[in-house]
């Protein structure tokens, strides 16, 4: 796995690779997409709170057969609750294990740093082997770490070509924290990209494996989301090809964020 995988500030390693479950109900859909991915050879699978949908996702895991300990589990704090330890128990108890790999802040609502002595306290107690964040912006990854006594190894956004972040990507790694990419096919936007098509036939992949490979020629840990076996299979054949330094800069110059430190352009938090 090593290859497959980038080591974390707190020296945890996280597979580049993982299944997003987001907008999967809880339920056959979920577990059979878990069960998949890791029949597959994902080792790496990412939940959270708000998605409803952690129970399947452990039903998943053990119907796969695959060892707990093989398998990278990632939770998020739902940040309209209170209480980051309490709800990371709850998690466990809905997943049906003994600790998480990753736990994040989904979002920075009320403010950046309230919630991290209870993400702190998750970490001390054990639900979480490490602690992140998800949608945080460079000024609030500065406010956080002030404050912080622990911190986070990982701020998960929305990263792709036309979303490059490329200055929070680098404020970020300047600081030790990995920045991992939700919705790397642009929730299936970017599969109708012409470019991404061209650099696609030119190497005889797919435009969701050029996508996803975008990431992890940068060593950007991507979970990249379906519910459909042959594509879950296909997102994954990653690391038998690369990308060229002229396909990455045609990539790269897809940016449509104008190289941005913000996380969201549009804060649904704030209403
Ligand atoms: P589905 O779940 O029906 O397979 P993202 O990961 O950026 O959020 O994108 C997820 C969206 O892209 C989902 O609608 C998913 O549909 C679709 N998708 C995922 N992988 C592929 C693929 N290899 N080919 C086509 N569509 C895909």
């Amino acid at each position: 796995m090593a290859q497959n995988a980038r080591t974390l500030a707190d020296g945890n390693e996280i597979p580049l690779l993982g299944l997003g479950v987001w907008q999967i109900p809880d339920g056959r859909e979920c577990v059979d997409a878990v069960r998949w991915a890791l029949e597959l050879g994902y080792r790496h699978i990412d939940t959270a709170q708000a998605y409803g949908n952690e129970r399947s996702v452990g039903e998943g895991l053990r119907e796969s057969g695959v060892p707990r300990d093989e398998v990278f589990v990632t939770t998020k704090f739902y940040p309209a609750q209170k209480d980051p330890a309490a709800e990371a128990e709850r998690s466990l108890e809905r997943l049906g294990l003994g600790h998480v790999d990753l736990y994040i802040v989904h979002w920075p609502q009320g403010g950046p740093t309230w919630a991290w002595p209870g993400m702190e306290r998750a970490r001390e107690l054990g639900h979480a082997r490490s602690i992140g964040i998800s949608n945080f912006g460079a000024a609030q990854v500065d406010e956080l770490l002030s404050a912080a006594s622990v911190p986070p190894v990982v701020n998960q956004v929305q990263l792709s070509p036309y979303e490059y972040r490329r200055a929070l990507l680098d404020h970020c790694e300047g600081h030790g924290i990995a920045l991992e990419a939700y919705s790397p096919l642009g929730t299936g936007r970017h599969l109708s990209s012409g470019t991404v098509a061209e650099i696609a036939a030119r190497l005889g992949r797919t435009p969701a494996q050029v996508l996803i490979r975008w990431c992890i020629e940068r060593g950007i840990p991507a979970i990249p989301k379906s519910t459909h076996r042959e594509r879950i299979a296909e997102n994954a054949q990653l690391f038998d090809f690369s990308l060229t330094a002229a396909d990455l800069a045609e990539l790269d110059a897809l940016d449509r964020t104008g190289g941005t430190d913000v996380a969201v352009e549009r804060p649904w938090w704030r209403g």
